[in-house]
């Protein structure tokens, strides 16, 4: 057993077939630069209590350095026999440097290992994610100045409900992603406490000190109970349920702008360079783009099943069920950054079919909320007012003619409180210009939020 670290008690050889069921190696060697990382603080924190000498802890660091640019250049060999990147590093520092290499593992084990270079490199990540939605924001926001006069028909049940500014459509997507940059924001305070210095599960009887530890690798707090932190998945759960929503939030995105695209809607035309064509009609521009990010949406959801499955049950410490997690969080975490990075230029380049758009704006009765607001201000009780305004949607209907269409001595028919100032609240032009409260789709209301949207995505 001469080759394992940790093969003194071993009598025999770990089965082939063990050492490649148990290997990590073939998906965590991406943690190799938070790893080395991670080591160089433990190296120097070592250093500053006296169990490394500084010369010791300087061939260290330096020779780590060099490791990671081996990794780098992709000329490290992995071995499956070597287990985890951990192992990798650990024996290739030995290789190089002999006992002074042997040293660095004093005081820590690969249980608060793993996790300090879990919450590294989730930290990265998330910080990255928080970038790519900043970015979809900005391409909204852009969208808000391009549409500025554009209004829509806003739908509830998919039915034609009121309309709004196509504005109040872009920034209803940003404040998702506001919500979700936020949530990332949230779970970095959980990820920024330093699991290093745990060691296996009940710390250690050499003198560390873990607020150096902390300090030089940007955490926060220092996990307070070793037999928590190494069983601690809850900031990789939490990032990927963070994850999973982004990809629903996208996913629902997506959807809307597949049904936008059909003949049907006309609302929207995709560039060219989002959409592919079909292999045997001719005529076929298919927004595949926007349904991959739909369907992607699905793996997702189901790394947020795994990480919880894989959590449940599990009795305090260590368990090498924890060492799955990392399928969950890197499959999560690439297929949002796949979506996040294309989702932008897409938001940008798609253009509103405006004609398409106005050409049927009046219709499906947009304007008959407010109508019945305006009986409410001439002191019609509400549910009078939604009564006789239903009764004229349905005259309308049998008429075929919109509410606009109909003549003010007919409208005062059906209610004797209605003035000729009634016109500013029929049609979709006054309709939007009437709804003012705040957060509403109204104009003023809605230039008022891309103003402060403008200011909050500013570079
Ligand atoms: N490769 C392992 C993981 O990813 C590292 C920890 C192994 N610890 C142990 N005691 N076997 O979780």
């Amino acid at each position: 057993m001469a080759g394992k670290a940790w093969g003194g008690v071993f009598d025999e050889k770990t089965d082939a077939r063990v050492e490649k069921f148990t290997e990590s190696i073939s998906f965590d060697s991406r943690l190799a630069a938070v790893d080395i990382r991670g080591s160089q603080a433990h190296a120097r924190m070592l250093a500053e209590v006296g169990l490394l000498t500084d010369d010791e802890c300087r061939q260290i660091v330096v020779t780590l350095d060099d490791i990671g640019q081996q990794i780098a250049r992709g000329e490290m060999l992995w071995k499956t026999e070597l287990e985890d990147i951990h192992m990798h590093i650990e024996s290739a520092l030995i290789a190089r440097i002999g006992d002074v290499g042997r040293k660095l593992h004093t005081a820590r084990s690969r249980n608060d290992q793993v996790a300090t270079d879990l919450k590294l490199y989730v930290r990265d990540a998330l910080t990255m994610l928080g970038g790519l939605l900043l970015e979809l924001q900005r391409a909204f926001v852009e969208r808000c100045e391009s549409d500025a006069d554009v209004v829509l028909p806003g739908f509830t049940h998919m039915q034609r409900a009121q309309p709004v500014m196509a504005a109040h459509y872009w920034l209803a997507y940003c404040e998702k992603f506001q919500r979700d940059r936020e949530r990332l924001a949230d779970c970095l305070k959980r990820v920024n406490v330093l699991p290093l210095g745990a060691a296996a599960l009940a710390g250690t009887s050499l003198p560390i000190d873990r607020e150096v530890t902390a300090r030089l690798l940007g955490f926060t707090a220092v996990a307070a109970n070793s037999l928590d932190v190494s069983s601690d998945r809850d900031f990789l759960a939490e990032a990927i349920f963070d994850l999973s929503l982004i990809a629903v939030h996208l996913s629902g995105w997506a959807e809307e702008w597949i049904l936008w695209c059909t003949t049907e809607f006309g609302f929207l035309k995709l560039p060219d360079a989002y959409t592919t064509g079909s292999s045997i009609m001719p005529q076929k521009r298919n927004p595949d783009v926007l349904e991959l990010i739909r369907g992607k949406s699905a793996r997702v959801i189901a790394d947020v099943q795994q990480i919880l499955t894989l959590l449940k049950g599990l009795p305090l410490a260590y368990n090498r069920d924890l060492q799955e997690d990392k399928l969950a969080f890197f499959d999560a975490l690439d297929t949002v950054q796949a979506c996040l990075e294309l989702a932008p230029s897409i938001a940008r380049h798609a253009k509103l079919q405006v004609a398409t758009i106005e050409a049927r704006l009046e219709e499906g009765f947009l304007d008959a909320t407010t109508l019945m607001e305006y009986l409410i201000s001439k002191g019609v009780p509400m549910r009078t007012g939604h009564e006789v305004v239903g009764r004229l949607v349905r005259h309308c209907e049998s008429q075929r003619c919109k509410l606009v269409d109909l003549p003010l001595s007919e409208l005062q028919l059906a209610c004797d409180k209605i003035e000729a100032d009634v016109s500013q609240s029929l049609g979709v032009k006054n309709v939007v210009a009437r709804l003012s409260s705040f957060g509403s789709g109204g104009r003023i209301a809605v230039a008022e939020q891309v103003a402060a949207w403008r200011e909050r995505v500013k570079r």
